[in-house]
């Protein structure tokens, strides 16, 4: 109260005008809950995709509702709600029932879920978003999203850092390890990137240990080097070309012990950085009959390769791409190489003038370059 008494008399109205609206927000709250019970007992189906669609890309002018906080709750019965922490394990069959505060807001569910028509609706009502999972399935476990929605006038988009996510475990006890439609998954170790192997169980409580197909044997989880996580499976932080190889996730809960799909984990040198290439003519302008060199060259990663390709005046009349491409190692450094491509046109023609770009391509992204060449008369040789 003493810190309320030393505001100015305009901060007050301020503090005013605030109560006030809290006290209508609490209101139409009220007479929400009411609504919203009243309709679950009637749920209504949405199974058509744009209706649902449209409904999830709700598009609103902003209103107050928009601003309020976002909450997300689970909803447990006819007017029985539970706020939902970081994790939420429901009972395999049982139907999930989220409400998430705002107007409109947008969700994102697993993959599996988003795929399977009918059994998951959503319906926006007047200041909460309902979300039902009917007859779910342990391949429901996953992460579910709610965004808030920021709008003006028809533009609206999802404010990320108001979201709130919850995973959401469906354990089942015969399946420890979400299923996965195939018996083997190809996995991309890439140097400068975590590599995830995504053998999610379907209970918290499950023990996961990995282990390797050859030589056969469990590999140690260090929690730095590798990590596991019950919501993402095994992390592999900083993928060294050891790595690679055959691996497999072994789950145990009580007396069951199952082994999830096989990965195979393929090491992929990967660049820091799209190539930054350089482009030099043999010379500016050249004289029609003689010969142009124009030279591209990148400087990469050893064994990180770069891809070149031109574009030159000629094309149009269709002269062939002649290129020389040479990979020469970098003095200084063992660990770099310098990559060069050398188009080459015989016999310059008027047409040969113009533009010349280059483009250089690694797997990071691909930067172009250009030069110009003018193409004079020739010079006439003379007889003496
Ligand atoms: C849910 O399961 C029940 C019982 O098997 C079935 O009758 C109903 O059609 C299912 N609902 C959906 C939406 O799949």
């Amino acid at each position: 109260m003493m810190s309320l008494l030393k505001l100015s008399e305009s901060k007050w109205r301020l503090v005013l005008s605030a109560l006030l609206v809290c006290a209508i927000v609490f209101e139409s709250d009220a007479k929400e809950e009411k609504t919203t019970r009243g309709r679950t007992s009637t749920p209504k189906k949405a199974t058509n995709k744009r209706q649902r669609a449209e409904m999830v890309k709700a598009k609103t002018k902003l209103t107050a509702a928009a601003q309020t906080k976002t909450s997300l709750t689970q909803v447990l019965g006819r007017g029985v709600f539970k706020k939902v922490g970081e994790t939420l394990s429901v009972q395999t069959g049982d139907t999930l029932s989220l409400r998430c505060r705002g107007k409109p807001v947008q969700w994102s569910v697993p993959l599996y879920v988003e795929e399977d028509e009918g059994r998951l609706v959503i319906v926006q009502q007047e200041r909460f978003s309902l979300l039902t999972l009917v007859n779910t399935t342990v391949a429901d476990t996953g992460e579910y999203t709610c965004f808030p929605m920021y709008c003006e006038d028809k533009d609206c988009r999802r404010e990320y850092n108001k979201a709130i996510k919850v995973f959401i475990f469906f354990p089942d006890p015969r399946e420890l390890f979400i299923p996965s439609s195939s018996h083997y998954e190809m996995i991309q170790l890439r140097s400068n990137w975590p590599t995830v192997l995504p053998c999610q169980v379907t209970s918290p409580e499950a023990k996961v240990t990995l282990h390797r197909e050859f030589p056969p044997g469990e590999v140690s989880v260090d929690g730095t080097e590798i990590s596991f996580n019950s919501r993402k499976g095994f992390t592999i932080h900083r993928p060294r070309p050891h790595h690679a190889g055959v691996l497999h996730c072994v789950a145990a809960l009580g007396n069951l012990r199952q082994s999830s799909t096989k990965y195979i984990l393929i090491y992929v040198n990967y660049p820091m950085a799209p190539p930054a290439p350089v482009i030099q003519a043999s010379s500016s302008s050249v004289a029609v009959g003689g010969n142009l060199r124009v030279a591209c060259s990148a400087v990469g990663e050893r064994d990180v390769f770069i891809e070149f390709n031109w574009e030159y005046p000629g094309q149009q009349i269709g002269r062939p791409l002649y290129t020389e491409e040479t990979t020469i190692p970098v003095s200084e450094e063992a660990s770099r190489q310098q990559f060069q491509s050398v188009l080459q046109v015989d016999e310059v023609r008027d047409v040969d003038q113009g533009t010349y770009t280059c483009t250089a391509q690694n797997l990071q992204g691909a930067k172009s370059v250009s030069t110009t060449v003018k193409v004079v008369p020739k010079t006439r040789k003379l007889s003496v």
